[in-house]
């Protein structure tokens, strides 16, 4: 016999949607359960981005998660594009209306939700093998998985698929209830941890005819960068000097550049993806987060659309038990699609403008340049640019 547990709404996945579901509907008064296949250390090691908009740390500090990232994290005010030995600042202050951004490890923002959490007194699962859902197309929705060789049952009103593109909520929807868009890129993210300083201020994103390269940071003493790479290419290829060798060739400019190489404390490979699946609903399940969308890197938002899904699922919900209104929970995945489609163009914009494709020819290569060209010197272009990095306005009324 599975032991059995009952909770209004039954989380499958410890990431940061997952999480920050759980910790917005513990704030309206609505009860989770989070079931995670993975150990807590092992989340909240991953290194993943780290670039948080201005509208995800307003919420964070707003519900009371966001103590130590205002004490750690980095706000910039701007990112800078080098293509053609030069570099260029898109200045957010002048483009947006004073909006930022803030580099804070997406694993810290884990780690911070998790206690929060189980300080809460919020129940999660960690370790949790076999995870199955079903009855979400009829009245009896639940989740069942095994942990310590004990089977378990959560019996729920909904369930939400926040277990993001590798898991299986997306999965055991039947394929004529879901309409999938797909693009794969021809490229893959070699990424870093260093222990050294960052080599500039701002986040610089570097065109190379080489290839792709981005300077990024988590702390003035520690680097985070990344290289265009082959997909199939094998981290055995990629000795240190090799890494730092090709860093430095990718962000030459004619004003000189100093590079500082340092020991690598983590090295790992990243596909490049766009990917929606359409409607994020089927019955009382709801796909949030990576779940139902992966974009590539380039625009940093996978961790952004997956809070800003979770925000709309969480004000669905509490309007659910507080009101009996459904309507919210009807228009759930129109409100996210709209967003996450926008950011979907983006983040493939970024994408195409910044890396090398073996198969443009010279023509498509100067018409990259002429495109990071028309950026940095029209207002309108960098606008463009800056509106959508700062993080676009939400689709739904304000909370
Ligand atoms: N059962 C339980 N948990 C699962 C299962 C499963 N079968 N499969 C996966 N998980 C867990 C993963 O271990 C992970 O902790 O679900 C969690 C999903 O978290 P993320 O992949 O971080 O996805 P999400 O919360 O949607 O956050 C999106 O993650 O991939 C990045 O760049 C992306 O920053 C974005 C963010
Ligand atoms: C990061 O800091 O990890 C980072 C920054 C910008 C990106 C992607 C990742 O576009």
């Amino acid at each position: 016999m599975a032991t059995l547990v009952r909770t209004q709404v039954g989380i499958v996945g410890a990431g940061p949607a997952g999480l920050m579901l759980a910790h917005l509907l513990g704030l309206s008064g609505v009860e989770s359960v989070i079931v995670e296949n993975r150990s807590r250390e092992y989340v909240e090691r991953r290194v993943r981005a780290g670039v948080l908009e201005q509208g995800t740390v307003d919420l964070l500090i707003a519900t009371g998660v966001g103590e130590r990232l205002k004490r750690q994290g980095l706000v910039h005010h701007g990112v800078e594009l080098c293509f053609s030995g030069k570099r260029h600042r898109i200045d957010f202050d002048a483009l947006t209306d004073g909006r930022a951004i803030t580099i804070y490890g997406q694993n810290e923002v884990v780690k911070d939700l998790t206690e929060n959490r189980l300080a809460a007194g919020g129940q999660i699962f960690f370790e949790a093998s076999d995870v199955v859902v079903s009855g979400f197309e009829g009245a009896n929705p639940s989740i069942q998985f095994v942990k310590d060789d004990e089977a378990h049952k959560i019996n729920c009103d909904f369930i939400a698929g926040c277990d993001g593109f590798h898991g299986i909520c997306r999965r055991t929807i039947p394929s004529h209830a879901l309409r999938l868009y797909e693009r794969t890129y021809p490229f893959a993210w070699l990424g870093i941890l260093a222990q050294t300083p960052p080599s500039g201020k701002e986040i610089i994103y570097c065109r190379h005819d080489r290839g792709f390269a981005l300077h990024s940071m988590r702390s003035p003493q520690l680097s985070r960068l990344y290289l265009q790479c082959d997909p199939s290419d094998d981290l055995a290829h990629w000795s240190d000097e090799r890494i730092w060798e090709e860093l430095g060739k990718r962000s030459q400019t004619q004003e000189g550049w100093v590079l500082r190489p340092g020991p690598i404390l983590q090295k790992g490979i990243t596909e490049m993806r766009s990917f929606v699946a359409e409607p994020m609903r089927c019955g009382s399940m709801f796909l949030a987060g990576d779940a139902a969308h992966i974009v590539p890197a380039t625009g940093a938002k996978g961790l952004n659309l997956a809070i800003s899904d979770v925000t709309v699922l969480a004000r669905a919900l509490e309007e659910h038990y507080r009101a009996g209104r459904r309507e919210l929970l009807e228009r759930y995945s129109d409100i996210c699609l709209r967003r996450a489609w926008k950011v979907q163009r983006f983040s493939w914009w970024m994408t195409s403008m910044l890396h090398r494709f073996d198969s443009d020819n010279a023509f498509d290569r100067r018409r990259q340049l002429a495109e990071l060209e028309y950026v940095v010197s029209s207002r309108a272009a960098s606008q463009s640019l800056a509106e959508n990095y700062v993080g676009l306005p939400p689709e739904h009324p304000p909370l």
